[in-house]
């Protein structure tokens, strides 16, 4: 129709209306105490709105394109719950990170990542019978297939680890026929451990490959970031001893990493598991997103900024960049979709920093003293104060990492191996889930509508 704007640019015409109290009937999900009233075109809907346990009420519009006939349309998920979960709670305005109700303040200082480990896949802290039962067991998975060895020279020595990992883990259905099925409880328990217990393995021996030196085995006499450390740093030639202050601070690394709801990385694992695909094939999906540099690839793009950046006498050449809108560069390691505040595991590791950085005898480390100037520049300038961007995990890992001799390629495969847990357990939540769908999103189409087609000679 000329001149008619399409239907998504003509003026609103709905309208939503929150009323207390009423029930649903039906639902498995968190109570029901309100209903939404919409009016659209003279009509109106009633959409239950949910109470959480904690954070904003939550409207529930499945019923909506079957009754009215429309879709919501909020791309990036800015206002969309795809899922119910009861794993990890942000309150990203107060700066508030819990995972299974417990502060990831307490966790980092009083806990180990094996024990956050069960504490996401199980929902409660182990007894110390338990603890050490699934110790056992994880330490007992940590060596891979021999054959798979072959797969990793198959690459080339340049590859980035996190393209040797994507390949990798995701080639694990090709090892592990016997936990592929996922209607098998058992099969999808032995998939948790054997991803926990070998994504560490696959990590050190990714990096290994690209540096030409031999693949280490893991050892069962070490904890799980000892071993990590030893397979990463030992060599046959000498003997390594893994510096326990070095361990502590890797294990709070990997805590510190475990889980975030429903992240891009998180929300692929979902997506890719709601067809049925193998756990491996999944996580294999959330190792792709979350490389991006606005995700899991933000701590390599961090540091190397930060290595760019060279001297605080360049800082405000770097923020004024940030600042300007016609210049793509941002201030990375910065601002976070859910963080309008603090970003509670920044906090943790910007102290690690401190005290790794002075264990190891190096607490004037230029990189450190250039994050802690742009970050104290940042945070004075209005812009970030007004857009609430403020330093977030990845800010200051990377100059952790980079001291305990890690290149910067492998900052994002220690987020993947650190993540694995989080994505797992949500993927286990899901499957067990009795409501669980195929993702199936929809969409605004603005797109040609049906027109003949023209034979090339006509064109
Ligand atoms: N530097 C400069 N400006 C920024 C930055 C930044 N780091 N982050 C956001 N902005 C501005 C952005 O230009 C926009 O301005 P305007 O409203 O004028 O258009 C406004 O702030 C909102 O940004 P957005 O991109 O719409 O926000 P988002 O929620 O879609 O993106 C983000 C969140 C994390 C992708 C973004 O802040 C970013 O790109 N940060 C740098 C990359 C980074 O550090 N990522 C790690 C995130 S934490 C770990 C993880 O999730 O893996």
């Amino acid at each position: 129709m000329p001149g008619r704007p399409p239907d998504h640019q003509r003026p609103h015409r709905a309208l939503i209306a929150m009323e207390a109290p009423l029930t649903t009937e039906g639902t498995t999900m968190a109570d029901t105490q309100k209903t939404a009233t919409l009016t659209l075109d003279g009509q109106t809907y009633d959409l239950p709105v949910y109470s959480p346990t904690a954070g904003p009420d939550v409207l529930d519009i499945r019923k909506l394109y079957g009754q009215a006939n429309v879709f919501t349309y909020d791309p990036g998920f800015t206002s969309t719950a795809a899922c119910e979960s009861a794993i990890t709670f942000i309150d990203g305005g107060e700066g508030v990170l819990l995972h299974r109700g417990y502060t990831i303040g307490d966790l980092a200082e009083k806990s180990h990542f094996l024990e956050v480990c069960y504490l996401l896949l199980y929902g409660e802290l182990p007894t110390a019978a338990e603890m050490e039962k699934f110790e056992t067991t994880v330490t007992h998975h940590t060596m891979v297939h021999e054959q798979m060895l072959k797969f990793f020279t198959g690459f080339r020595r340049d590859a980035h680890p996190m393209a040797i990992m994507v390949g990798v883990v995701g080639a694990m259905s090709a090892f592990y026929h016997d936990s592929i099925d996922i209607s098998d409880a058992h099969q999808r328990e032995v998939a948790t451990i054997r991803l926990i217990a070998k994504m560490p393995t696959i990590a050190a021996m990714a990096y290994k490959y690209t540096i030409g030196q031999p693949f280490v085995y893991p050892r069962n006499n070490l904890d799980y970031a000892s071993n990590f450390l030893n397979m990463c740093f030992s060599v046959p030639a000498e003997d390594y001893e893994v510096n326990p202050i070095l361990s502590r601070a890797m294990d709070r690394i990997f805590t510190l990493h475990a889980d975030h709801e429903q992240n891009a990385s998180t929300s692929t694992v979902r997506l890719a598991s709601s067809s049925g695909a193998n756990p491996f094939a999944c996580i294999a999906a959330g190792i792709a997103c979350l490389w991006g540099p606005a995700h899991g690839g933000a701590n390599q793009a961090c540091l190397e900024m930060l290595r760019e950046i060279g001297s605080v006498d360049r800082i405000p050449e770097f923020i004024a960049r940030a600042k300007d809108k016609n210049d793509p560069f941002r201030l990375m390691g910065f601002g976070h979709r859910v963080y309008k505040n603090f970003d509670p595991r920044a906090t943790v590791m910007k102290q690690s920093a401190d005290e790794v950085l002075e264990l190891l005898g190096v607490e004037n480390n230029p990189t450190l003293q250039v994050a802690k100037e742009l970050e104290k520049q940042a945070l004075a300038d209005p812009y970030f104060a007004e857009k609430k961007l403020f330093p977030n995990v990845d800010f200051y890992s990377g100059i952790i990492l980079e001291a305990m001799g890690f290149p910067t390629s492998m900052f994002t495969p220690i987020f993947a191996l650190s993540r694995t847990v989080g994505w797992i357990s949500q993927w286990k939540e899901q499957i067990e889930d009795p409501g669980m769908k195929i993702g199936r999103p929809r969409q605004l189409y603005t797109g040609a509508t049906e027109r003949p087609y023209v034979n090339v000679e006509d064109r």
